[in-house]
């Protein structure tokens, strides 16, 4: 691989990711991935990604999105995954080699200092943007590692379409409406989805095509995805002064969810999952 960190360094410390590094926060986003990764996987191919590209996955976290792409890409092809927490990538090399891919590397590093020797045929990247501070510097910075006539293609949420539905259940609306609090209060965007539209332009890429899709259940796993997201954000929560006592027990939150869900017949929504995809202009870079 020719792809190095701008600052050299080999680790840096994690910080200030408002969902944190727990293994309850790590279990929780593997089973959230396998239940989107279709999702994922439809944006990918539309967006032009396939056999033999060379791939660069902004926010790798244990490697969901990283595997799905080694898969499109085929033994031809590479992935580089970017990820600043060290565990994670560990626990992401694990079970790239368990999944017996050998086509995947990782960058321990900010998805701000990454530099490349070699031009990728694609950038992408999940539920990361919405964490980051600047994300149209980011996307600008990644944009010049891909090669003229690249893809670009991001997967973000839309929490407002998922509010939108299940207001007929008022634990569970209420459950999502702390959550989406609290991540206001973090700073991060959960509007992200939606507003790939204006990033994608603002970092020198044509108006991107977009779909947003919403997976819908009512089973214990399902519900207690989102009750296990709450707990990952409960450290927040105390920072931000957002009161959850209002929810009772957390502990047994999710089965009042289910009773809820079951007594109303109905379904509800794990995430709205905005997808976004552009092609980089041809001409050269004037960036
Ligand atoms: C919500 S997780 C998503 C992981 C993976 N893309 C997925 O969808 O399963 C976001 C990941 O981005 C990483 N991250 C957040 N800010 C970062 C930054 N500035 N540089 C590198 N990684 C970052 C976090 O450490 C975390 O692993």
């Amino acid at each position: 691989m020719q792809t190095s960190v701008a600052d050299g360094t080999k680790t840096q410390p994690a910080t200030g990711y408002a969902l944190g590094y727990t293994d309850a926060e790590q279990e929780r986003l593997i089973r959230q991935a396998a239940i989107i990764a279709p999702i994922a996987e439809r944006l990918f191919r539309q967006a032009g990604i396939g056999p033999g590209q060379r791939v660069l996955d902004l926010g790798s976290g244990l490697g969901d999105v990283t595997m799905l792409l080694a898969r499109l890409v085929g033994p031809s092809g590479e992935v580089v995954g970017v990820e600043r927490d060290a565990n994670s990538i560990a626990r992401a090399k694990a079970r790239v080699a368990a999944a017996g891919l050998r086509n995947v590397d990782f960058l321990n590093t900010d998805v701000n200092n990454v530099v490349a020797e070699e031009p990728f045929d694609a950038v992408a990247g999940r539920f990361i943007l919405v964490f980051l501070p600047d994300p149209v510097s980011v996307l600008r910075s990644a944009v010049r590692l891909v090669r003229p006539g690249g893809v670009v293609a991001f997967e973000e949420p839309s929490w407002k379409a998922m509010l939108a539905l299940g207001t007929r259940l008022p634990l569970w609306s209420r459950t999502r409406q702390l959550i989406h609090e609290i991540l206001l209060g973090s700073g991060a965007i959960p509007e992200m989805g939606i507003a790939l539209y204006r990033v994608f332009q603002d970092a020198g890429l044509p108006p991107p095509k977009m779909h947003l899709e919403m997976p819908l259940g009512n089973d214990a796993d399902f519900i207690r995805l989102t009750s296990d997201l709450l707990c990952s954000l409960r450290p927040l929560a105390e920072q931000h002064k957002v009161s959850l006592a209002e929810l009772g027990d957390l502990e047994t939150l999710p089965e009042r969810i289910c009773t809820e869900v079951a007594a109303a017949n109905t379904v509800v929504s794990l995430i709205g999952v905005v997808g976004a995809w552009a092609r980089k202009s041809t001409t050269p870079d004037s960036s």
